[in-house]
C-alpha cells in the first residue's frame, strides 16, 4: 500500500515513467525508497495498521474476521514484506512461532520500535523475530514453514514475482497455505487518484511496462511492477501451488478514510485489493 510521488517520501522525484528496470535495480531503488520512507509510512498510516493487527488492504479488511490463514496457533509463520511486522505481530499474539522479513531495514527498525514501545507499556509477548531478505531470495529452508503471508509486502515490488512464488512453493510444507494481498490489476489501467479523475481509464490494463520514478540525477528511485489477474494465476500455478479463492474486499460503510489511490468513491465502485489464497497441494 503506497502512495508513489506523493510528498513528504524520501529524495527528490525527479519524475515518473514507464520503463523496463532490471530486477537488480528494483531491489536495490525499492530497498532504499522503503528505508527513506519508513518513519512517514508508519506515522501516516500506523494507527489505521494497528501495532499488532493483520489488515488485509486499505478496505480494512482484518484476518480476524476474514479467517483466510485458517488456525494459526502453534503454526509455523512465514510473513513476507512485513513492513513493521504488525500482522506477524498479531500472528504471534495468537499463538503462531513467526518471522517477520522484509528488504528494509527502515522499515524493520520501526517494527523494533513498537516491539520496544509494547514492552515499556508493560503489554505485548516477546520481540517479534524479524529477518531482512529479499522475497525473491527466501534464507529458509524447504519445508520448514507452515503459512506464508503478505499483507502488500513485495509482491508488487518485485520484477520476478514468479520467482517469489517458487521460493514460498518451497519453503512451504506440503498442505501449506500462502496467502497474499496486491493492488488489484484493474487499477493499473486507471490514475492512481482517489477522486473522480482516478475513474477514467487512461493506460492499458494489459502493458506490463513496470512504472518508475527516477530521482533529481534521472536514476531510478522506486518500481511497482505490473500482473494481469491471469498473469498472477499462471505464475502460482507454475510454482506448483493451487489457487483456492481470490478474494475481492468490498468498500465497507463508514471507512472515510484516503490512502493513496484507494477511497470510498473508488472503492465503491471497483476493487482496490486482491487477495490470493493458495496451498501447496500433499504429494498424494
Ligand atoms: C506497502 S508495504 C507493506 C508492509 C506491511 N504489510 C503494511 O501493510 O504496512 C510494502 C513492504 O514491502 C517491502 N518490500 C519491497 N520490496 C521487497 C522485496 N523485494 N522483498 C521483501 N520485502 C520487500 C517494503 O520494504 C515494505 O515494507
Amino acid at each position: 500500500m503506497t502512495e508513489p510521488g506523493q510528498p513528504g517520501q524520501p529524495g527528490e522525484l525527479g519524475g515518473v515513467d514507464r520503463r523496463e528496470v532490471s530486477p537488480e535495480q528494483t531491489a536495490a531503488a525499492n530497498r532504499r525508497w522503503w528505508d527513506g520512507a519508513a518513519p512517514g509510512y508508519q506515522q501516516e498510516h500506523g494507527r489505521f495498521l494497528g501495532d499488532a493487527d493483520f489488515v488485509w488492504g486499505p478496505e480494512g479488511l482484518r484476518e480476524a474476521d476474514a479467517h483466510l490463514l485458517g488456525d494459526v496457533a502453534g503454526r509455523r509463520v512465514l510473513e513476507i514484506g512485513a513492513g513493521a511486522a504488525q500482522c506477524a505481530r498479531w500472528l504471534q499474539d495468537h499463538g503462531a512461532q513467526v518471522v517477520g522479513l522484509d528488504i528494509s531495514a527502515g522499515q524493520l527498525v520501526q517494527g523494533q520500535r513498537i516491539d520496544a514501545a509494547r514492552a515499556e507499556a508493560g503489554h505485548g509477548g516477546p520481540a517479534v523475530p524479524l529477518l531482512q531478505a529479499d522475497a525473491t531470495d527466501l534464507p529458509l529452508a524447504d519445508g520448514s514453514v507452515d503459512l506464508a503471508c503478505s499483507a502488500y509486502g513485495g509482491v508488487p515490488f518485485v520484477a520476478d514475482s514468479a520467482r517469489v512464488m517458487r521460493e514460498v512453493a518451497r519453503v512451504l510444507r506440503p498442505g501449506g497455505r500462502w496467502v497474499f494481498s496486491v493492488t488489484h490489476p484493474i487499477r493499473w489501467a486507471l490514475p492512481d487518484d482517489p477522486g473522480q479523475h482516478g475513474l477514467t481509464i487512461t493506460s492499458s490494463y494489459f502493458d506490463r511496462t513496470p512504472y518508475v520514478e527516477v530521482d533529481g540525477r534521472g536514476e531510478v528511485s522506486y518500481a511497482e511492477h505490473h500482473r494481469t489477474l491471469g498473469d498472477r494465476v499462471r505464475e502460482i500455478s507454475a510454482a506448483g501451488l493451487v489457487l483456492i479463492d481470490l478474494v475481492e474486499p468490498e468498500w465497507p460503510p463508514g471507512n472515510s478514510q484516503v490512502w493513496g489511490g484507494w477511497s470510498s468513491l473508488r472503492g465503491g465502485l471497483i476493487p482496490g485489493t486482491a487477495i490470493f489464497s493458495c496451498v501447496r497441494p500433499r504429494a498424494d
